[in-house]
């Protein structure tokens, strides 16, 4: 359903982000895009949805294609008209918003009110909590609950395709296992994810298919189960429950991964 092909992608004339990235993403399921940090995910993300002109960027070659149309060079509300939306890093709320309000804001494709009336019903019901704060300002919701106000807010817009840049980031434990039981319902209701985690392993559990990237080029493809396997994958990702890249309580773990190289996935 999403296709992308050869993707090169630079910031100003001398930083380039993205080295000639293929990947794909099917109608269903849960893709996941593992890395470390300045893998260029976000640019990825980024590309797809088309702010990359809002953060000085440009596709420098390749293309992104969605249901067999291209829809690189396309702006931002055209490629959320066409059924592809992101939720942005950093769970980015109208803090000074109502919970509904925020919600609101999101239901930019267009829709009568009955289809409307449904997507509230179907964010309510992934996220109770938000349903039960729907008339207070986000600034009161926790980091966990502003991450599900912010994935629902994605979803006002009914998405075929929905764009989830480190939804788990910063969060506790139990609520990123929250985040990754909901974005699994999410996918089973029928809307496809594009997941980029540093947390592989949460990633992995939920996904059907991945990828990693290093340094703007993706290293590694294969069945989440496949990289689940891989020795690399499980050395640089998964041996220590902690030993994702960014964790602030696992420095060494960061240090050590500094200049490694994975070689290309073998099947
Ligand atoms: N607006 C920008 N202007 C210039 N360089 C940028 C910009 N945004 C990102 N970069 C650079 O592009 C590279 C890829 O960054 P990107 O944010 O896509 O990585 P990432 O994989 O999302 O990292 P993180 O895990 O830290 O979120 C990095 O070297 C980064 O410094
Ligand atoms: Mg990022």
């Amino acid at each position: 359903m999403l296709e992308v092909t050869d993707l090169t992608v630079r910031y100003g004339p001398h930083m380039t982000a993205l080295r000639r990235c293929t990947l794909a993403c099917r109608a269903s399921g849960v893709v996941a895009v593992l890395g470390s940090n300045g893998a260029g995910k976000t640019t990825l993300m980024r590309a797809i949805s088309g702010v990359l002109d809002h953060h000085g960027g440009r596709i420098a070659q390749g293309r992104i294609s969605f249901r067999g149309e291209v829809i690189s060079g396309r702006d931002p509300a055209a490629i959320v008209a066409a059924g592809v939306v992101q939720v942005p890093e950093g769970r980015r709320v109208f803090t000074e918003m109502t919970v509904e309000d925020n919600l609101r804001a999101g239901a930019v494709r267009a829709g009568s009110r009955a289809v409307r009336a449904q997507a509230y019903e179907r964010v309510y019901a992934l996220f109770p909590v938000l349903a039960e704060r729907r008339a207070q300002r986000a600034s009161l919701l926790s980091g966990g609950e502003q991450q599900m106000l912010a994935i629902g807010r994605g979803l006002m817009s009914e998405p075929d395709l929905l764009l989830l840049d480190e939804p788990s980031l910063g969060l506790a434990p139990k609520m990123v296992a929250h985040i990754g039981r909901v974005i699994s319902e999410i996918q089973e209701q029928g809307t496809a994810v594009l997941l980029v985690e540093q947390n592989a392993a949460m990633a992995l559990s939920i996904a059907g298919h991945a990828y990693v990237m290093e340094a703007g080029s993706v290293v590694l493809e294969g069945s989440a189960a496949e990289l689940e396997a891989s020795d690399e994958v499980r050395a640089s990702y998964l041996g220590d429950p902690h030993a994702y890249l960014g964790d602030p309580h696992a420095p060494e773990a960061a240090a050590t991964h500094e200049g490694r190289s994975l070689s290309v996935w073998a099947s």
